[in-house]
């Protein structure tokens, strides 16, 4: 039997019991006398009275209350052949000597902190060094080139970064310090210090007089013993600045609170996921993204479970069995992964040969998230693991699961296809375009009726207007999700397609409309549109249209490889843009829309309506024949 139905409804007739006996679960300094305050911020903020340490939570009361033996931390790193362990002790050993190496560079309450880094032990100190200090970090993903590094440093203005020489990816060795070296030099915000961790893979130069060899600094913090003491900060006041892809080409800073976040994160531990301290628990993502922030760094310590931080890829690392040996290694209970991640295991090894090789005993069961579970994915795991798999829908702006399916208060019945259902402190709405909810089984716009729960997005950072207008003002009353979907009769929720211009790479959120940016500063470009194309293994890839400013001739392969290199140079690789197609004009409305919806089903070979206000319909039949050109479009073929 399910506990669902109960709690949730337990939720829905007093959220601020619900929430209040919750937060019984965290440390607090001063513990909160107000559950919800309706009057702070734009719609109101958690536990607004009350102060606390998410590192003192995550690490030192696991010490003091005598689990400091326990492991905290195991870093597995196919691609150097290394695996180390930390212990909660050790882990607070590594945290407090970093953070006094961050104080010794007057890093205090409030400063940001850049962390660079790839998937290294050092990028969870990291994380954890700053909330000790009080300081908000902020983590940039790796896979970012140094322009988008850059405009991050610019908006969130850091005393400090800290960075590693490399980072290694299968088949190359990434050098991070160039990047940041060209991303501080491009930024008008010049941060003081940066704190270097130097890899033996490739060991770079320290600029004198602003570099820190992390390794030296932190040795030294330790032998003289600096252990500096978690700084109480307001429940309200900002842990992390996350920056995430809307729909121009500047990121928006998602700001998560302290208190809040602790409250909603040990829930969904204990009750989503379903561990126990001591547990377990891989998050196979990266900490630049939101899932790496909850699941590999926070969720998992402020529950007192072990946190596997991985720096590989499922599969070459070195075979699609990578996930089973570490699941076996390291006796991991429950894996949260991309199904991406599983339609390249399977590719691979799609009768699931190398899982036999590995004992599993341990492993409870598969978490998806972050992007749609198609349903031969989900059906072949299951078949292969024997365990629940259970898929789960959420946005970086809100930290924690919107939809799922609770395994520690027991699972409802799986439904191909549907995220589960709401979590408590969801009141997930389907909505039509006039903001009128629809019958169940319609499809809409999917919207959160305010208050958003413990652990959602208060504001953005340096940008309060954006705020509004991106999230609340489309349907008042409601935060807009920009995901399309429904809701069936039995309370599943069903996630379609965003309503904006984000695509979703293999797991990774991207901005179409970044793209586009990039790709019209080429000087030959006189208009472009980027849409998202289905692929069997990423499940989206970006495809580019271009039309060329009038006199010039190229060779068409030439400029494609010019701008491939332009949005690999300027956005990053996580991008993974590969294709540009040149096309004499792009289809639009009479209004000048580009028709990039249209142009996206034609591309995927879907049924697709002539849209009224089109300009010319003879120009989609030119995007059709210059796909089927490039292999797209085959059904219509
Ligand atoms: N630093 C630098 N470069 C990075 C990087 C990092 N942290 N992460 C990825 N990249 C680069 C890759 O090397 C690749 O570059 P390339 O074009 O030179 O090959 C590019 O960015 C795209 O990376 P990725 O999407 O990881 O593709 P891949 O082809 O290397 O691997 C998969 C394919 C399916 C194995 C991989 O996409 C995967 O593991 N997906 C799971 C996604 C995931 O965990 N998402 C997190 C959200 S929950
Ligand atoms: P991010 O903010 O990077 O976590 O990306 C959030 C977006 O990823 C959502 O708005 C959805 O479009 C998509 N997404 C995340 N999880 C799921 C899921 N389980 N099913 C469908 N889409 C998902």
């Amino acid at each position: 039997m399910s506990g669902y139905d109960q709690t949730y409804a337990a939720w829905q007739a007093d959220p601020q019991t619900f929430w209040a006996q919750a937060a019984e679960a965290i440390d607090w300094n001063k513990p909160p006398t107000r559950v919800f305050d309706p009057d702070m911020g734009e719609f109101g903020r958690w536990f607004s009275d009350a102060e606390c340490n998410t590192c003192w939570n995550c690490v030192d009361r696991h010490v003091h209350n005598g689990r400091g033996q326990q492991t905290a931390l195991i870093w597995d790193s196919p691609v150097t052949n290394s695996v180390a362990r930390y212990s909660y002790s050790q882990l607070l050993d590594e945290v407090c000597a970093l953070a006094a190496v961050m104080q010794d560079h007057g890093v205090t309450k409030g400063d940001r902190v850049i962390i660079y880094m790839p998937m290294v032990a050092e990028a969870v100190f990291a994380m954890l060094a700053c909330a000790r200090l009080g300081a908000v970090h902020s983590v940039v993903f790796g896979g970012f080139a140094a322009h988008e590094l850059s405009a991050r440093i610019d908006d969130a203005a850091p005393k400090l970064v800290i960075s590693a020489s490399c980072g290694l990816e299968t088949r190359r060795i990434v050098q991070y310090k160039p990047l940041l070296d060209q991303a501080i030099a491009s930024a008008t915000h010049k941060p003081e210090t940066c704190i270097i961790l130097q890899r033996n893979a490739h060991p770079c130069d320290l600029i004198a007089g602003r570099d820190i060899d992390m390794g030296a600094a932190v040795a030294r913090a330790k032998q003289d013993n600096r252990r500096p003491e978690c700084t109480s900060v307001a429940a309200t006041d900002p842990l992390y600045i996350l920056y995430t892809s809307g729909t121009t080409g500047q990121p928006k800073g998602v700001v998560r609170d302290n208190g809040g976040h602790m409250v909603a994160l040990h829930w969904s531990m204990q009750n989503h996921y379903g561990t126990r301290p001591g547990d377990v628990f891989w998050a196979a993502s990266d900490v630049g993204w939101v899932v790496g922030h909850s699941y590999i760094c926070y969720g998992p310590l402020l529950q007192g479970c072990a946190t596997v931080v991985f720096e590989g890829k499922p599969v070459g690392c070195p075979d699609a069995g990578v996930f089973w040996r570490v699941i076996q290694d390291h006796k991991v209970s429950a894996l949260f992964a991309a199904p991406t991640a599983f339609r390249a295991i399977r590719k691979e090894d799609p009768n699931g040969d190398l899982l036999g090789k590995y004992d599993l005993s341990h492993f409870r069961s598969l978490f998806l998230a972050g992007e749609r579970s198609d349903p031969d994915t989900v059906k072949w795991a299951q078949s292969k693991l024997n365990r629940p798999v259970i898929d789960h829908w959420w946005q970086t702006e809100t930290g924690w699961a919107i939809s799922g399916n609770p395994v520690g208060l027991g699972a409802f019945p799986i439904r191909l296809g549907s995220p589960g259902k709401p979590m408590p402190g969801y009141d997930v709405q389907v909505l039509d375009d006039a903001g009128q909810p629809v019958a169940p089984g319609t499809l809409g716009n999917i919207a959160l009726k305010l208050p958003l729960p413990p652990s959602c997005f208060p504001t953005l950072w340096n940008a309060a207007e954006r705020y509004l207008s991106a999230y609340f003002t489309e349907f008042p009353g409601y935060y807009a999700t920009s995901d399309a979907g429904m809701i069936d009769e039995d309370g599943y929720v069903f996630i379609m397609a965003r309503t904006d211009d984000i695509i979703n790479v293999a797991g990774h959120r991207l901005s179409t409309g970044a793209m586009e940016e990039v790709i019209t500063s080429h000087p030959d470009i006189a208009e472009c549109a980027v849409v998202g194309v289905a692929d069997a293994l990423k499940g989206q890839m970006p495809v580019g249209f271009y039309v060329v400013n009038s006199g010039v001739h190229r060779e068409s392969g030439d400029l494609e490889g010019e701008l491939v290199s332009l949005v690999r140079q300027e956005i990053g690789p996580v991008a993974a843009f590969k294709t540009a197609i040149e096309v004499e004009r792009l289809p639009k409305t009479r209004s000048g829309k580009v028709l990039r919806g249209t142009v996206q089903k034609i591309a995927d070979g879907q049924e697709w309506k002539m849209p009224a206000a089109i300009d010319d319909p003879q120009i989609l039949e030119e995007i059709a024949q210059a796909l089927r050109k490039r292999g797209y479009a085959r059904q219509l073929a």
